[in-house]
């Protein structure tokens, strides 16, 4: 890759660190994911609080969070302290710790629909057994899904969103992919609830898989009534309804998007910020649905699944949370931010899609509410938006790097105004 930016010596020592990591290291990175690394992929030396500094010693505002795990900043205090706590007590017992049950507790608590849980390690899996379950608990097979939603990396969820059969249809998979694991899964556009009905008629569906907000491809709502009428729907043809919440949980309130929303799953899935950046993902649900992996009949397994410095940072990750009540001033600094960035923005065409929470998209094109993955990709001038991305890592502003932001509990009004600054100066160079 040429790594071009407008100080060339600015990314110096992260360009040797990839240099030296693509020679043992597939394309230099541990997740695709990180593959766009520009306009230079950066190492990082170290985060705290609204901040990253790569190798090179720059200084980033940081929105990336993770991709969405550090919602209460890096470094976090109470949870480091958590943590150092935990260390002491050990890692991995091949058995169960006594932070379990008070993280199952604390959830159970905070999350009126949650009866039950279990506890792995990432989105992806978490996702797949919540179909297992799906399937175990129906005896149907299929799984309908949307376009530009995604469900982790694994056969049979990551399935392309490609052009999509008319009106649904199996999707196209990637390279080294079994055709024969993705074979039960359909796809459909997002917020076309006649399709839905469609398919729930046509075909003997286990679940329907959704982010309640599509987070992976801008940040898209549901339109008014499509939430409900996709729970309708799923309750009268027995079709179990699976809300993966990977982002928008503990990030769209305590009782994440179906809290905001007023629309309850089947099933739900959390990962990211319930743990601030340690590796967990949770399923919760109601007993009933959990019965059959309690009594060892439908598969869930894994070596490091509940962890100890993992579920001892969930403990108090989810303390932090019901104790502060972070959310309303999350909502007010990330207001501030979209308001004043959609006034600097908007003589150079940038659109900010922003439903409440601490998570908005930045997308070069009409102000129009995108309701699609279609409409989306009509909508934002990719090549505009990467220009604009390049400029704000120029000038130490770090969303990810597809233009969605996470806002943390970190970033205070100065960091704001300073975003602001950095900002307009990256707008200026497009
Ligand atoms: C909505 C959603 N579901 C599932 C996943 C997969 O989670 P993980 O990366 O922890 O496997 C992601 C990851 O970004 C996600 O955004």
């Amino acid at each position: 890759m040429n790594h071009r930016s407008s100080t060339p010596n600015r990314y110096e020592a992260s360009i040797e660190q990839h240099r030296r990591r693509c020679q043992v290291v597939a394309g230099g990175v541990n997740s695709n994911v990180r593959l766009a690394g520009r306009p230079a992929p950066l190492t990082f030396a170290r985060a705290a609080g609204a901040h990253l500094w790569d190798v090179d010693g720059n200084r980033y505002i940081d929105y990336a969070g993770g991709m969405g795990p550090m919602l209460l900043g890096h470094g976090h205090p109470r949870v480091l302290d958590a943590v150092r706590r935990a260390l002491e007590v050990g890692q991995c017992f091949a058995g169960q710790n006594e932070y379990e049950a008070a993280f199952a507790e604390q959830l159970v608590g905070a999350v009126p629909w949650i009866e039950n849980i279990r506890i792995g390690l990432s989105g992806s899996e978490m996702d797949l057994l919540a179909v297992r379950i799906a399937r175990s608990i129906t005896g149907r097979r299929r799984v309908l899904r949307f376009a530009g939603h995604y469900h982790g990396w694994l056969d049979p969820l990551l399935v392309g969103a490609g052009p999509l059969p008319t009106p649904y249809g199996r999707p196209p998979v990637g390279a080294g992919q079994s055709l024969a694991a993705s074979d039960d899964v359909l796809i459909a556009e997002w917020n076309d609830l006649e399709v839905v009905a469609e398919v729930l008629d046509a075909e003997d569906v286990a679940c329907v898989l959704m982010e309640p907000v599509m987070c992976n491809t801008g940040v898209i709502a549901p339109a008014d009534g499509y939430l409900e009428g996709v729970r309708q729907l799923c309750r009268r043809h027995g079709t179990l309804l699976v809300i993966d919440e990977v982002i928008t949980g503990f990030r769209l309130g305590l009782t994440g998007a179906q809290g905001f929303l007023g629309v309850q799953g089947d099933m739900t899935i959390y990962a990211k910020a319930i743990a601030s950046g340690y590796p967990m993902a949770v399923l919760g649900t109601s007993r009933e649905l959990l019965a059959a992996v309690g009594r060892g009949e439908v598969n869930h397994s894994g070596t490091y699944n509940a962890a100890v410095l993992s579920v001892a940072a969930g403990v108090e990750t989810l303390k932090i949370l019901v104790e502060t009540d972070p959310y309303p001033a999350l909502e007010r600094t990330t207001g501030r931010l979209v308001a004043e960035l959609r006034r600097i923005g908007a003589h150079k065409g940038l659109a900010v899609d922003h439903i409440g929470g601490s998570m908005f998209q930045l997308r070069f094109g009409p102000a129009d509410t995108i309701r699609s993955l279609a409409q989306y990709v009509d909508g934002s001038d990719q090549a505009a938006l990467i220009r604009f991305l390049d400029a704000l890592q120029d000038v130490g502003v770090r969303p990810t790097s597809r233009g969605l932001w996470f806002v943390s509990t970190a970033h205070d009004d100065a960091v704001v105004d300073e975003t602001l600054e950095r900002t307009e100066a990256a707008l200026a160079r497009c």
